[in-house]
Parts: structure tokens; sequence; C-alpha cells
């Protein structure tokens, strides 16, 4: 097995003004326009033929926070699978049940994710807690992986941005914008540490047929992310969170 400690930083729990369960409808947006490519993978690639009959159909969604958005993924899913089996000659009478594990860090709020499960749901849920950097399920156990706006987030800063004597030190910034290339490069070299641990993880997990569903935010390939939109906006919340930290530390000390 893998092992990758993943620095944590979980959502704001409950359902107060401030949580995530009432401040994540761009990310609602984002999980509704993508079921239309979901519902379009599940219908032609999912190969339903190769799975067992008595076996229920497992879903994951990793890095789901509080909810609601991975309860909308998850019935997606179960639809569209459903859908699928109905219009399959053989397998038309034996849909199988289905057991979704919702996967975040083990300091998510889970009480408030399970609190607002929909009564009416059509599966057995499960939460499994711990890193998505690491192996989380046995071999060949998974049907359908999901994740959306979660792998962005790294499993633990490059420490040479930390480091003053490195051309890659970030001078206290936390976002890569308008930064040097150094910075840039020890970001992407991080991402493309994690992506691959997440990636050799759910090899392992994911059954022969399966399929994985990523919803991540990314720039186009002709526009370097230091100069994207995102980057601009991430340099102004990033000045904004340090200044707040920094009133903090005044106040404090
Ligand atoms: C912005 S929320 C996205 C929630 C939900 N998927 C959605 O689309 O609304 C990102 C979630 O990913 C989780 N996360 C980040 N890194 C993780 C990791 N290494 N393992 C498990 N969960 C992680 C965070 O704790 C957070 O709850």
């Amino acid at each position: 097995m893998t092992k990758a400690v993943a620095e944590s930083f979980p959502m704001n729990r409950g359902e107060g003004v401030y949580s995530y369960t009432q401040n994540s409808s761009h990310q609602r947006d984002g999980v509704n326009s993508s079921k239309a490519v979901i519902d379009e993978a599940i219908a032609e690639k999912l190969d339903i033929l190769k799975f067992s009959t008595s076996d229920p159909f497992t879903i994951a969604d990793f890095g789901c926070s509080t909810g609601p958005n991975t309860f909308l993924v998850v019935q997606n899913v179960v639809d569209a699978v459903k859908l699928k089996y109905q219009k399959c000659p053989s397998l038309s009478m034996h849909i199988p049940e289905f057991q979704v594990y919702f996967n975040d860090h083990i300091d998510n709020d889970f009480n408030t994710l399970f609190k607002s499960i929909p009564l009416e749901k059509q599966y057995f849920a499960a939460s499994v807690p711990g890193s998505f950097y690491d192996r989380l399920f046995p071999k060949a156990s998974l049907n359908f992986v999901h994740s959306s706006y979660a792998l962005h987030w790294l499993s633990t800063l490059p420490s040479e941005l930390l480091d003053k004597n490195s051309p890659a030190w970030n001078k206290g910034r936390i976002t890569y914008a308008n930064a040097p290339d150094e910075v840039v490069k020890a970001f992407k070299a991080q991402f493309a540490k994690d992506m691959s641990s997440f990636l050799n993880a759910r090899a392992e997990e994911v059954v022969p047929g399966g399929l994985m569903g990523l919803l991540l935010i990314a720039t186009p390939d002709d526009i370097p992310s230091p100069k994207s939109i995102f980057a601009g906006l991430f340099d102004l919340m990033g000045s904004c969170l340090m200044d707040m930290a920094k009133i903090v530390r005044d106040v404090q000390f």
C-alpha cells in the first residue's frame, strides 16, 4: 500500500450561514453540468456484462465533504446505472443493489453528511474516512469512482516554497500567480505526484469494466496557469487571507 500523509483542511462544518452546505452552489452548478457527460459515459462505456449479478454495484465519492452536492452526484449515477441495466436485455431483471461510500478526510463533518442524507435514497450508505492519495478500498471492489472539486487539494505544500535559500521560495505568498517559474514548477511537480498516487490507488480498486468520473478546475493548454483568470482571483484571495492571518497574529501577540 502507498503511504502519503495528506494535510487536512476540512470544509466549514454544520449547516450554518458559513457552512460548506450553504456555500457550495458554484460546485453544485459544476456537478449539474457534468451530469450529461457522466450519463453518456455510463450508457456507452460502463461494462455491466463484466460484473457479477450477485454483487452490489459500488460507488465511491472521493472528497465528498458534508453535502448536499455529493447526494446529487450519487443519485445521478444510480439513475444512469439503473437505466443501463433496464435497457440491457440479459440484465434487465437483475438490477443490482447499490452501496455508496462517502470518502473525505477524517476531520470532515460526517455527522452533517449523514444527518442530511436524503430519506428516499435508493442505496446503502457508509463513510470511508482517509486521504484519497492512499489506498482506501480492497482490490477490484469499486464499480464507479467519482470526485469533484477535490483533486486540486495538494497532499502537502512543496517544502522549497518555504525555503528562503531555494529559487522556488514564494516569499510568504500562498499562490503561484505572478510568481517565478520555479514556484510554478514546484506546484506542478507536487500535483503530478499526487495525481499519480490517486490514479495508482484507484487503478487497484476499480473493477474491470468500471468507470471513473473526475471533475476538477483546469485551464486550457495555451493559457499558462499563472496568467489565467483563476490565478488573478487566487492572487487577490491569497492577499486577503494573508492580511487576515496577519491581523489575527498581531492581535494574539
Ligand atoms: C470543495 S470540497 C468538494 C466537495 C464535493 N465533492 C463537491 O463537489 O461539492 C473538497 C473536499 O475534498 C476533500 N479533500 C481534499 N483533499 C483530500 C484528500 N487527500 N482525501 C480526502 N478528501 C480530501 C476536502 O476535505 C473537501 O471536503
